[in-house]
């Protein structure tokens, strides 16, 4: 099958990487120069574990290739993806379907032969019918089937996820564009992953009731884990007793400081404005997006409360910054609010991150940056681990309360264990668990 990708972004890259890795021949298309430039010397432009070696391996092998013009690819192509940005339009939270639509009038404009034109990026329920009217009404002698394939990779486990995938959703009742969609996927059939044909609103639908329903368990186990600490429970194991439940499942219960990223944040706030644009209310929804909210606002109180109350003159430092590990990703990330929040009330703030400092520090220019943990802890009032990457699960703890000028650590991610902090001696407070 031949591939165009519109749109190299985290969705796209990986797509386009692993879509030739089966076997097929891929061109993926962005407009910016400098990007495709990049890519052309071999450099990834985000940070995921295995991509490097995955482009270069398909690239070497002639499979993956890289271009500024969408023209010859999508002349070429079998199928071609729509796998560009769709971020919260400023203002209102609505999906900003601008590049989705840009995109599609200039595919019309190349298409020959059958073509299926696929939407990958995370699209509000109804986009699909307003990319193909925009293709029709561009170029009517196309021969052109618009199909939703929505996309449930995590940054970080992309590949494995896109390798691996629970499901496959293929929205279109075409039945030659369900055949190429097919033919597109085989190679994951031998992974059993289940295709499944439904209606193009249908797949536009399941891709956001997804993320929303995921969002929901994770703030759902959060506020567990506030009644947690006030009742003297550990939500750890009431997570795994409601877990090791089939009908519950144990994933996406770990409590911790909200969730951030480029997703869970922008798809939960498009997804209350389809409603509303449909006069319908998710109230679980929105309930689930304003909690989350105060839960990130509300760390940095937690922080104060480790230190007796008062932050005016303390040093704190931030263990992890991206909104999770092996990302440099700063989107939404929970550290964003609370170095907002403990600067705010008067801390000094210094912060490590394996990867992301970079990034961060776009976000969070007023803060001393450290390249090791250690150093970045020395003289410090407290420690906040925000991001659980598995190097602070093995920092020498003697060592850690050596360095510190007291020994005050907040463990957002539940990464250790109290007896073995209480132990080592030091004042420790972690997540819906008695401290
Ligand atoms: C999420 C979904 O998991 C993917 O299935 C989906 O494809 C993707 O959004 C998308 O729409 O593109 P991602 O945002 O990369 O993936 O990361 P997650 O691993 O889902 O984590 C999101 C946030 O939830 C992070 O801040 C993480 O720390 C938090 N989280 C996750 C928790 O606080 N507790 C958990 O149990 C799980």
């Amino acid at each position: 099958m031949r591939i165009a990708m519109i749109g190299t972004g985290y969705v796209g890259l990986v797509s386009g990487a692993c879509f030739a890795d089966f076997g097929h021949q891929v061109t993926c298309v962005d407009k910016d120069e400098s990007k495709i430039a990049a890519l052309h010397r071999g450099e990834i432009p985000i940070f995921e574990p295995g991509l490097d070696a995955l482009v270069a391996t398909n690239v070497k092998a002639k499979r993956l290739d890289f271009t500024t013009d969408l023209k010859q690819p999508v002349a070429d192509a079998d199928a071609v993806f729509i796998a560009v940005g769709t971020p919260s339009r400023r203002g209102d939270g609505h999906a900003d379907l601008t590049y989705v639509y840009a995109a599609a009038r200039e595919i019309a404009a190349s298409l020959t032969g059958f073509t299926v034109v696929v939407t990958k990026s995370t699209v509000p329920v109804g986009t699909g019918d307003e990319v193909e009217r925009i293709i029709r009404e561009t170029n009517p002698a196309a021969d052109v089937v618009v199909a939703s394939n929505p996309e449930f990779l995590r940054e970080g486990a992309a590949i494995r996820d896109f390798k691996w995938p629970d499901r496959i959703v293929v929205g279109t009742d075409d039945e030659r564009g369900r055949k190429v969609l097919g033919d597109i996927y085989r190679p994951l059939s031998l992974n059993q992953a289940p295709v499944m044909y439904t209606a193009r609103r249908t797949a536009e639908l399941i891709k956001y009731a997804a993320n929303a329903f995921l969002a929901t368990k994770i703030t759902f186990i959060n506020e567990v884990a506030d009644l947690a600490e006030k009742v003297g429970a550990d939500v750890q194991e009431v997570a795994r007793g409601i877990g090791l439940d089939n009908r519950i499942g144990s994933k996406f219960l770990h409590a911790g400081p909200g969730f951030g990223g480029s997703c869970f944040p922008k798809d939960t706030r498009a997804l209350i404005k389809i409603a509303q644009d449909y006069d319908t209310q998710l109230r679980i929804v929105e309930s689930v997006l304003a909690v989350n909210d105060n839960r990130k606002r509300a760390m940095a109180r937690k922080v104060a409360h480790a230190v007796g109350g008062n932050l005016r003159g303390k040093t704190v430092a931030v263990l992890g910054l991206t909104f999770k590990p092996e990302t440099d990703d700063m989107r939404e990330a929970p550290s964003i609010p609370l170095v907002t929040g403990l600067l705010d009330m008067g801390a000094k703030v210094r912060a490590h991150d394996p990867v992301g400092i970079e990034q961060a520090k776009k976000e969070l220019p007023e803060i001393a940056y450290y390249d090791d943990p250690y150093d970045c802890a020395t003289g410090a009032d407290a420690i906040v681990l925000v991001t659980e990457w598995v190097q602070y699960r093995a920092m020498d703890l003697d060592r850690l309360k050596q360095v510190m000028a007291s020994p005050v650590v907040v463990d957002l991610r539940n990464v250790y264990r109290p007896e073995e902090m209480a132990a080592h001696g030091f004042v420790y407070e972690s997540v819906g668990r008695p401290s």
